[in-house]
């Protein structure tokens, strides 16, 4: 059953210091499963973020419509969390404080608020670092905490923004095999965007490519590789092949964007 309806839909900013806008994405249609995990690729400014964005309910649509659950996205909404490029904490506020702010900011009423805290610092390995301050931890750390802080509100759909961009390799090699983990257990919808492909695959049931100019999807290619996911699967003939097809998408972006600058 499909959990994220999106039909012809098109973003617009309004350009800086005019009344001209400008499209970031169009055309967008795209069915999310329940429970599946789909990642995005494209490249840089193809508007990933601004789609993002827009099912978290952040900025409003010029075109189309957003569905979650059949219900029309009108705002931001408890079923939705999303997790952003850069650990977003309090830094005057502990491990647990920062897990702790987002139960407080939907105003949760419900008992063994601490406990449940507690559980999910524990799931993203940080139990030993409660009552750490953010300035004490690394940046994989503090991702960790961000995503603990996500999923304990406990929402239907999970929005990652190339939440390990600022890791490096082997942390984030690490962090994918944990959220993968979490994911398993936790069966929550995940969005997931990224512009590293092996990222996108090994994670992803789906990968959908965007292209830019205007942002819009290109395809979306099925990966069909088994779970859970393994390493050793990086260096199989079917991820070298899913390999190959994305780079050469993203490869094509990149030489009409040059067409673009030489004509220009
Ligand atoms: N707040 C904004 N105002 C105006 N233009 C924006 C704004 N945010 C993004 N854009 C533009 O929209 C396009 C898509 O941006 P974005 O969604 O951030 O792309 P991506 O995440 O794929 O790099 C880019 O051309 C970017 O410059
Ligand atoms: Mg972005």
């Amino acid at each position: 059953m499909s959990q994220i309806e999106l039909r012809d839909v098109a973003i617009e900013y309004r350009k800086p210091k005019s009344d001209e806008s400008f499209v970031a994405i169009r055309g967008i249609n795209l069915s999310i499963d329940k429970g599946s995990f789909v990642t995005i690729v494209g490249s840089s400014g193809c508007g990933k973020s601004t789609l993002l964005l827009a099912i978290a309910g952040l900025i409003p649509r010029a075109r189309g419509s957003i569905r979650v659950d059949g219900r029309d996205v009108a705002g931001p909404g408890r079923d939705r969390a999303m997790v952003f490029q850069e650990a977003s904490l309090l830094p005057w506020r502990s491990v647990h404080g920062n897990v702790r702010f987002g139960l407080e900011l939907q105003r949760w009423s419900r008992d063994n608020v601490d406990q449940r805290v507690a559980h999910f610092i524990g799931m993203v390995g940080l139990g030993q670092f409660a009552d750490y301050h953010p300035h004490q931890l690394s940046g994989g750390m503090r991702q960790r905490v961000n995503i603990a802080r996500a999923l304990a509100v406990d929402p239907d759909v999970l929005l990652l923004d190339e939440p390990f961009a600022a890791l490096d390799a082997q942390t984030r090699e690490v962090m994918g095999n944990e959220l993968l983990h979490i994911w398993e257990h936790d069966k929550k919808t995940a969005l997931f965007v990224t512009h590293a492909i092996d990222e996108a695959i090994f994670l992803g049931d789906k990968v959908v490519v965007m292209g830019k100019d205007p942002g819009r999807i290109k395809d979306v290619v099925e990966i069909d590789l088994p779970r859970p996911r393994t390493t050793a699967m990086l260096d199989s003939a079917a991820f070298v092949a899913y390999r190959r097809t994305l780079r050469d998408y993203i490869a094509a972006d990149m030489q009409s964007l040059q067409m673009i600058e030489d004509a220009a």
